[in-house]
């Protein structure tokens, strides 16, 4: 099982391929942000990779990255814990104003996993 490393808050065994949101959430105890509920629109699921980037991303999160101008960080809802991965979460609902963290995203990654390289 790979190892999810979270800046500040602790470590983690996650299991393989589980979404890296939902891994925030449910394993590490977070209050990440993902108002579109998973579906690579927001970019409110947002994470720093300190570590273990994954090499490939989904072509959903490609083109909301470019569509935004975002660089250097990456869509937690786009991506699967299949490595060991250190992050920093920069997207919580404390302080965000918001009334919650949005849906809870699916199992799988939404839409279906199209994957470009990085
Ligand atoms: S882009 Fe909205 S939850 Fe990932």
């Amino acid at each position: 099982m790979p190892t999810l490393t979270v800046e500040g808050i602790g470590q983690y065994e996650v299991a393989q391929n589980k979404r890296l949101v939902l891994a925030l959430e449910q394993d590490a105890g977070i209050d990440q942000l993902h108002a579109c509920g998973g579906h690579a629109r927001c970019t409110t699921c947002r994470v720093e990779f300190l570590d273990g980037e994954p090499d490939r991303m989904t072509v959903a999160e490609r083109d909301v990255l470019a569509a935004r101008g975002l660089s250097g960080i990456r869509l937690s809802c786009q991506i699967v814990c299949d490595r060991d991965m250190t992050v920093r979460a920069i997207s919580r609902l404390a302080g965000s104003g918001r009334k919650d963290a949005g849906h809870v995203p699916a199992a799988e990654i939404e839409p279906p996993a199209a994957w470009a390289d990085v």
